[in-house]
């Protein structure tokens, strides 16, 4: 999770990402600068970072693999059926194994324990690309969308930033999540705040769609419930927010109680109609994969939604992570070049 990461560490890999975005992404850079570079960083050269992913996947999975090439490694993904971890191996087995031939683990997984389980016998790090709990790399996807498009909340900022400039400040922001109390949910607690930035969060009533006790202490131990509001309206929710996120009702896992949920979530749906209290220049995020249920085509389409550009910067971020983590194993020092 990003609460174990400072918010200088936070803000350093956000930088890290943009930097990797713009001087690789050439056809982003203006006219004038648009010969394509190589990549600035080979820190997988030589590498191999396993994938070890058992649960589905395409926006991690994808940014993974590609990542890690553009970096001069290679990803290995080893899915639920193709190894013996969680069949006939234990985590603390399998982690020590793997991390004896790779030098990173980027590991989705049930139950949050089993990543908690690999990082404390893993030789090598161990990044969580979701779990039951947490989906750090997500968080890190959408703030950096929202750095980039920091022109929508400044009404002094007539449009987006240069692309070959550094990452561009954001305003505080009041950032309005409905639904349910997910992985990617929960993340965010434990970031915005930090950052500067207010949450305001609208599930059901039930306790099934409450945070979580190991995730609310983190939120707590790190002063992060000061700026959160939580309630069970999502019109009240979205009074005054510029960003409105949500995510499936039906997280992976969850399959079974699909019936039951629909009826609970019944009004959360995300339109523009329930967002009409919201700042008018109010901007959607949505972590994908989407269904219906939880935001309306209109909204999920239309011209409020960064969630695009959002699962291209799953690359970006996931990437940095990987070059500062797998490759350097630093996120403080200054050796990346600026
Ligand atoms: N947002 C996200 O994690 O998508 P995938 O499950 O497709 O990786
Ligand atoms: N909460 C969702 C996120 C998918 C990216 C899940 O865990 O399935």
């Amino acid at each position: 999770t990003l609460a174990d990461l400072t918010a200088p560490q936070i803000m350093r890999l956000l930088d890290h990402a943009h930097y990797l975005k713009r001087v690789s992404t050439p056809w982003l850079a203006p006219q004038s600068a648009r010969t394509p570079r190589r990549m600035p960083s080979q820190s997988l050269y030589n590498k191999s970072i396993a994938l070890l992913f058992s649960k589905r996947s395409t926006r991690t999975r994808l940014s993974a693999e590609t990542a890690a090439q553009l970096l001069g490694g290679r990803a290995l993904f080893l899915g639920r059926d193709d190894i013996q971890f969680g069949v006939n191996e234990s985590p603390r087995d399998s982690a020590r194994v793997i991390g004896g031939m790779c030098q990173g683990i980027f590991a989705r997984v049930g139950e949050h324990e089993e990543i908690e389980e690999l990082a404390r016998y893993s030789p090598v790090p161990v990044l969580n690309a979701l779990s039951s709990l947490w989906h750090p790399t997500q968080t890190l996807a959408e703030l950096l969308t929202l750095h980039e498009n920091a022109h929508f909340f400044e009404p002094a900022l007539t449009g987006p930033p240069p692309t070959n400039k550094p990452l561009p400040e954001l305003k505080p922001l009041t950032v309005a999540y409905i639904g349910d109390s997910t992985n990617v949910l929960h993340d965010m607690l434990v970031t915005y705040p930090r950052l500067g930035h207010k949450m305001r969060v609208a599930s059901p009533p039930q306790p099934a769609y409450q945070c979580p006790k190991p995730v609310w202490d983190r939120v707590t131990q790190l002063g992060c419930d000061k700026s959160i509001w939580w309630g069970t309206d999502p019109k009240e929710a979205v009074k005054g927010a510029d960003v409105v996120v949500t995510d499936t009702w039906i997280s992976m896992g969850q399959e079974a109680e699909k019936a039951q949920r629909l009826q609970d979530f019944a009004g959360y749906q995300v339109t523009e109609a329930l967002c009409r209290e919201a700042n008018p220049n109010w901007r959607f995020l949505h972590c994908l994969p989407r269904k219906p249920d939880e935001v309306d085509d209109e909204v999920f389409y239309g011209p409020r939604s960064l969630v695009f550009p959002e699962s291209d910067n799953r690359k970006w971020t996931i990437m940095a992570a990987f070059d500062l983590l797998f490759g350097k194993w630093d996120l403080t020092g200054e050796e990346v070049q600026k």
